[in-house]
């Protein structure tokens, strides 16, 4: 039984799961940090937490080469097979969808949501992935919100949260998000990117480890990393 996880930089995250791939937020081809080319991802199912350019990414590009299915809200699906992507699973927040390999419930972010064209990109989500028997949370793009203590609920094994401030929670609203939701680990995703989201992983280690019950993984661009053996 293997369930990795790949960090693509920025909060793109590719997942394997007993040779299945899915993808989170794919935004490769304008991301410096990014350890592979877009025509390098495996994706059989694509998921995207809301419209934004650097979540979005090169989305359209991946389901078209690899028939992957683009799994988001409505209006996100119906924008990308607007762009010519075949397989859509339009899902809304308090929904899930079920996917062989993977079980995704969508989740309230506070954040903005439109397509890089501009067009409306309805409400902006996070995830809650069933995967080996293991629970993730996927917040995508949010600022802190009371109700991750409902998420929390679910009991989480691992969670990924923004914490490069500016565009979402920084360092300090990322201790109180931990402390609602719970987690097992807790990877950060969302910073050094670019300068207005840089952050110091080493600070934020310190104040997970002192101020929470959660271990914090940080995890470099690039490298596999196996999540079965993080939790065991
Ligand atoms: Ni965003
Ligand atoms: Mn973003």
């Amino acid at each position: 039984m293997t369930l990795t996880c790949t960090w693509l930089g920025h909060s793109a995250m590719a997942f394997n799961v007993d040779g299945n791939h899915f993808v989170c937020d794919p935004f490769i081809t304008d991301n410096p940090k990014a350890p592979i080319k877009a025509d390098q991802v495996e994706a059989q199912l694509i998921l995207l937490s809301h419209g934004h350019f650097d979540h979005l990414g090169d989305t359209v590009a991946i389901a078209k080469r690899t028939g992957a299915t683009v799994s988001s809200n409505f209006e996100i699906c119906s924008w990308v097979q607007r762009q010519g992507v075949e397989n859509i699973h339009p899902c809304n927040i308090g929904g899930s969808g079920d996917f062989s390999f993977v079980r995704v419930k969508w989740t309230a972010a506070v954040h903005s949501s439109s397509m890089p064209d501009g067009t409306y990109g309805g409400e902006p989500s996070g995830m809650l992935l069933s995967v080996q028997g293991k629970t993730i949370y996927y917040a995508g793009d949010t600022g802190l919100f009371s109700d991750m203590s409902l998420i929390g609920e679910e009991g989480i094994d691992i969670a990924f949260l923004p914490i490069g401030d500016t565009f979402t929670m920084g360092l300090a609203d990322s201790i109180r998000a931990i402390k609602m939701l719970h987690p097992k680990v807790v990877i950060p995703m969302h910073y050094n990117t670019w300068p207005p989201i840089e952050q110091d992983t080493t600070v934020w280690s310190a104040l997970v480890r002192s101020k929470t019950e959660a271990t914090p993984l940080v995890i470099d661009p690039g490298v596999v990393t196996d999540l079965l053996a993080a939790l065991a």
